[in-house]
C-alpha cells in the first residue's frame, strides 16, 4: 500500500499509451502512486489489464483500455471511455512507439517505413487531437511526447526511427505553442537506453538483417551495463507533469537532465 505524504498528481487523470509494460507500465504506476487515475492505453489485452490490475490492486485508480494508436476511431473510442469512466484526462504520455526493424534506406519496404510513422507520429497525433479539447475545458493539460535521442544523432540504418522522432520533437514544439493559450504545455523526453521489450527485440535482430555495426551496438548496451531501468524515465516523466516543469513548455529534456531539473524547481 503506498503512503500518503506526498501525492503530486492527487486528482488528475492520465492517459498513457503504450502503457501496458515498459516506460509506460512504469510511468502508469508512478502516476497513480502519486494520486492520479490512470488510462492503460495498448494494443494487448493482457497486458493493458495486469498494468491496471496491479494499481487498483495497491489502492490506485485505473481502467485497461485497447487502443491502437494509429487507428482514429480506436484513438476516439479510448478517450470517449476515459471520460466517461474516470474523467477527462488533462495528461497525456505519448508513449506508445515502435523502432520497427532497422535497415537502410534502400532495403526498407514503403508499408515498414509507414508502420513507423503511424505508431510514433501519428499516433502521437490523434491522441493529442482528442486530449486537447478535454485539456482546454480543464483550463490545464500536460502532453508528455517519449522521443528518443535518435532523433538528432544520425545512424545508419535508424532513418524510420530517427525521422519519425524527430518529427515527434517538432510535433512537440508545435503543441507547446497551440497549447499555451489554454494552459496546456507539451514536452519531450529522451528517456536513455531502457531494458525493455525493445531492446530486447533490437537485440535479437541478427548480423545479417541490420547488419554488424547496429547488432553490436544493440548487444553493447546490455553487455556493457548501459540499461536503465524504466523506472528512472518514468521518474522523470512524474517530474514533467507537475505544475513546476510548465516552465519547460516546448523543451526536449533527457534523463540525465532530472537531477538538476528538480533542483533548479
Ligand atoms: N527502450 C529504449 O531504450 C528506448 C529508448 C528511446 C526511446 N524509447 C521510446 O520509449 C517508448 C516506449 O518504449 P519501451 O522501450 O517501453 O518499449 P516496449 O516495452 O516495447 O513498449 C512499447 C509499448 O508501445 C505499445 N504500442 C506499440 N505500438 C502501438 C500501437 N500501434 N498502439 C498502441 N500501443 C502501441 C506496446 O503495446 P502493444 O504492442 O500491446 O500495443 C507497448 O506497450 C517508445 O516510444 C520508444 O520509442 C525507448
Amino acid at each position: 500500500m503506498w503512503g500518503v505524504e506526498k501525492r503530486t498528481h492527487e486528482g488528475r487523470v492520465a492517459f498513457i499509451t503504450g502503457g501496458g509494460r515498459g516506460i509506460g507500465a512504469a510511468t502508469a504506476e508512478l502516476l497513480a502512486s502519486e494520486g492520479a487515475a490512470i488510462a492503460v492505453a495498448a494494443r494487448t489485452l493482457d497486458e493493458v489489464s495486469s498494468v491496471a490490475e496491479g494499481i487498483s490492486a495497491s489502492g490506485g485508480k485505473s481502467i485497461p483500455l485497447v487502443v491502437d494508436v494509429t487507428d482514429e476511431q480506436s484513438v476516439a473510442a479510448g478517450f470517449e471511455r476515459c471520460r466517461e469512466e474516470l474523467g477527462p484526462p488533462t495528461i497525456l504520455v505519448n508513449n506508445a512507439g515502435t523502432p520497427g526493424v532497422p535497415l537502410p534506406v534502400a532495403a526498407m519496404e514503403p508499408a515498414a517505413w509507414r508502420g513507423v510513422f503511424e505508431a510514433n507520429v501519428t499516433g502521437s497525433f490523434l491522441c493529442a487531437r482528442e486530449a486537447l479539447p478535454m485539456m482546454a475545458s480543464e483550463n490545464w493539460g500536460r502532453i508528455i511526447n517519449v522521443s528518443s535521442a535518435a532523433a538528432r544523432h544520425p545512424l545508419a540504418g535508424m532513418a524510420a526511427y530517427s525521422a519519425s522522432k524527430a518529427a515527434l520533437d517538432q510535433l512537440t514544439r508545435i503543441l507547446a505553442l497551440e497549447g499555451e493559450p489554454y494552459n496546456i504545455a507539451a514536452i519531450g523526453v529522451y528517456p536513455g537506453v531502457v531494458d525493455t521489450r525493445m531492446q530486447e527485440e533490437s537485440r535479437s535482430f541478427g548480423a545479417k538483417l541490420i547488419g554488424d555495426q547496429l547488432h553490436r551496438m544493440f548487444s553493447n548496451y546490455r553487455d556493457f551495463g548501459m540499461l536503465r531501468q524504466p523506472e528512472e524515465p518514468a521518474e522523470l516523466i512524474s517530474y514533467l507533469c507537475t505544475p513546476a516543469a510548465e516552465r519547460l513548455n516546448g523543451h526536449i529534456v533527457r534523463l540525465e537532465q532530472l537531477a538538476s531539473l528538480k533542483e533548479e524547481s
